[in-house]
C-alpha cells in the first residue's frame, strides 16, 4: 500500500509537466533514500568540473579530484567562469553580493591529486575521466578497497556500458550511470541508469539527489547512449552523411533544424559543442559492439568525420571541427 507521504508526492508528481520527471518521482516515494552530503568527483574536464559545481552550489561538500594541480586549475577555471556568469545575472547591481554567492559556493569545493584516498570521507563518487573501459575499472577497483562501505559509486560514461564498469568492484548494489548533460549547469537533465544489480536504495538515492541539484532525472536500462545519446548521435550522423553525400551544405543542414525544428543548435555546432572525438568514439564502440547496434548503418563510420579527427580539429576544444573557431 502507498504510504501518505508517497501519495502526496503522487499529487505533485501528477501536477508536473514532464511525465518522465513524474515517473522518477514516484520511484523515490516508493524507497528509502540514503542522504549524500559529500561528494567526490573524478575528473576535472568539463563535465567533471560542472559536476563539482552542481554539486557545491546544491551544498554538498564536494572533492574534485584529477592526476595533476594543472589540471584541477582548468577545472576551478571553469567553475569560476561559470558562477560569474550567472552572478553577474543574479546580483546585476550587486558586485559584493555576487561576490559573495561565488564564495560561497567556492568554499564548499575542494581538490585532491590523491587518487582514490580522496574518497573516504564520500556518500557518493561521481567518476567522469577518460571514456576508456580498463582506467575506469581500474579506478573503480582502487576507489572499492579505499571508500567507505555506504559510498555509492556512479559514471557520467557517455556510451559505455555501466554493469561493465561495476564488474571492477565488490559492490555491484551500489554501483549505478548517472549522465549529466553539457553545460551541465544550464541542462536540466540527469539520466539514471540502474543495472540488473543496483538496489532500490542505491537508485532512489541517486533519483534524490538529482533533485536537489535541482535537476530532472529520468531513468533508463543499461543500453547504448541510454535515452539522449541513443537518439542524439544517430541524428548527428544522418546530418553528416546528408553532407557527404552533398545533398546540402552544414550551414544549411544547421540553419534547417534551428529554424525548422527549434533545435537551440544545429547538429554541427552541436557535434562541435560535444566534441567530435567523443562522437567518433561513441559510434565506433557501438558498431564494433553496440547491444542492437553493431554493424548498423545508422552508426558506420564516417570518412567525413574520421579525417576531421585525425586532423586534430575536434570541435570548439580544438578551436576547429565542421566550423572554425578561430574566425568566429
Ligand atoms: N554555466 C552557467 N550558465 C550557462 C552556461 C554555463 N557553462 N552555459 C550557458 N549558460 C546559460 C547562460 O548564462 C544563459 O542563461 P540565461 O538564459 O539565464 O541568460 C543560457 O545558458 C543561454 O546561454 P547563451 O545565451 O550564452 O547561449 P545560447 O542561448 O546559445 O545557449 C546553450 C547555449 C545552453 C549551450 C544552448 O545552445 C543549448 O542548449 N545547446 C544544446 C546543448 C545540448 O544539446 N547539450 C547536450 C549535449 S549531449 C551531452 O552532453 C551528452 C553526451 O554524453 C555527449
Amino acid at each position: 500500500m502507498l504510504a501518505r507521504a508517497s501519495t502526496a508526492a503522487l499529487a505533485q508528481a501528477v501536477r508536473r509537466p514532464l511525465l518522465a520527471h513524474a515517473a522518477a518521482t514516484l520511484a523515490t516515494a516508493a524507497g528509502d533514500v540514503q542522504p549524500i552530503k559529500n561528494v567526490t568527483v573524478f575528473g576535472s574536464g568539463l563535465m567533471g568540473a560542472g559536476i563539482v559545481q552542481v554539486s557545491a552550489q546544491a551544498g554538498c561538500q564536494v572533492t574534485m579530484v584529477d592526476v595533476t594541480p594543472e589540471a584541477l586549475a582548468k577545472g576551478e577555471k571553469i567553475i569560476l567562469s561559470s558562477l560569474k556568469r550567472t552572478a553577474k545575472k543574479k546580483y546585476a547591481e550587486d558586485a559584493a553580493g555576487a561576490q559573495s554567492f561565488v564564495d560561497q559556493i567556492m568554499a564548499n569545493i575542494h581538490q585532491s591529486t590523491e587518487g582514490a584516498q580522496a574518497a573516504t570521507k564520500a556518500d557518493l563518487v561521481v567518476e567522469a575521466i577518460v571514456e576508456n573501459l580498463t582506467v575506469k575499472q581500474k579506478l573503480f577497483a582502487a576507489l572499492d578497497e579505499a571508500a567507505p562501505k555506504h559510498t555509492i559509486f556512479a559514471s557520467n560514461t557517455s556510451s559505455l556500458k555501466i554493469a561493465d564498469i561495476a564488474e571492477a568492484t565488490q559492490r555491484r548494489d551500489r554501483f549505478a550511470g548517472l549522465h549529466f548533460f553539457n553545460p551541465v549547469p544550464q541542462m536540466k537533465l540527469v539520466e539514471v541508469i540502474r543495472t540488473r544489480d543496483t538496489s532500490d536504495v542505491v537508485f532512489n538515492s541517486l533519483l534524490q539527489f538529482c533533485r536537489d541539484l535541482k535537476k530532472a532525472p529520468v531513468s533508463c536500462k543499461d543500453t547504448p547512449g541510454f535515452i539522449v545519446n541513443r537518439l542524439l548521435v544517430p541524428y548527428l550522423m544522418e546530418a553528416v552523411r546528408i553532407v557527404e553525400r552533398g545533398e546540402a551544405s552544414i550551414a544549411d543542414v544547421d540553419t534547417a533544424m534551428k529554424l525548422g525544428a527549434g533545435y537551440p543548435m544545429g547538429p554541427f555546432e552541436l557535434a562541435d559543442f560535444v566534441g567530435l572525438d567523443t562522437v567518433k568514439f561513441i559510434i565506433d564502440g557501438w558498431y564494433t559492439n553496440g547491444d542492437g547496434l553493431k554493424g548498423k548503418e545508422l552508426v558506420a563510420p564516417s570518412k567525413l568525420l574520421n579525417d576531421l579527427v585525425t586532423a586534430g580539429k575536434l570541435g570548439r576544444k580544438s578551436g576547429e571541427g565542421f566550423y572554425n573557431y578561430a574566425q568566429k
